[in-house]
């Protein structure tokens, strides 16, 4: 412990010395991007946002509320809550047909894969996860690492 305290003042006055030199704009210049850096959200859904209003829209509705019995919600789903990597599956795979979402079941059309690349499934997910009242937490592409890109033309899994 002593020792640790002698380093420390002895490192000190180094410290103090580099920050006190120079005009001082780059310091300045570095503190700002810190705390633009802390205020940033934890991800950014922007992108996935893009992606949700091009691709996913038409079928689970601006509001993510879907249509009866044809297009499951994504607002308030059990399903898609229950598990965030099936969700990014399924975007990347399409899905066949038999979500049981918040008690009822969609079979009467599948999801086709949404031909996205990996990054982009994650981002729409996260975007899900996180809108239309949804506090879902996120996904990371390190948890989807293992999940294969589908053959072009593939069918709905
Ligand atoms: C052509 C219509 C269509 C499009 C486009 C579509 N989906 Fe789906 N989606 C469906 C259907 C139908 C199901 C139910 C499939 C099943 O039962 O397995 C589904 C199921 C899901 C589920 C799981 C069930 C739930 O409600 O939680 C998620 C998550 C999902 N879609 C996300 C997306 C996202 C994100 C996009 C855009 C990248 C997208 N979908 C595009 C029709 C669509």
């Amino acid at each position: 412990m002593k020792k640790v305290i002698l380093i420390l003042a002895l490192a000190l006055p180094f410290f103090l010395n580099s920050c006190g030199g120079g005009s001082g704009t780059s310091d300045e210049a570095t503190q700002d991007t810190v705390a633009q850096t802390e205020a940033a959200p934890v991800v950014d859904l922007s992108e996935g946002e893009a992606i949700y209003k091009e691709k996913c829209v038409v079928c689970h509705q601006a509001d993510g509320v879907g249509i009866a019995n044809t297009f499951p919600p994504l607002k308030n789903s059990d399903y898609l809550l229950a598990d965030k990597k099936r969700a990014v599956y399924q975007v990347i795979h399409g899905s066949a047909g038999g979500a049981v979402v918040n008690g009822v079941t969609y079979k009467s059309q599948p999801m086709p894969p949404q031909g996205v690349t990996k990054e982009q499934a994650v981002a729409v997910i996260n975007y899900v996860l996180n809108s239309f009242g949804n506090q879902g937490g996120y996904i990371s592409m390190e948890e989807v690492a293992d999940i294969e890109m589908p053959a072009p033309g593939a069918p709905a899994k």
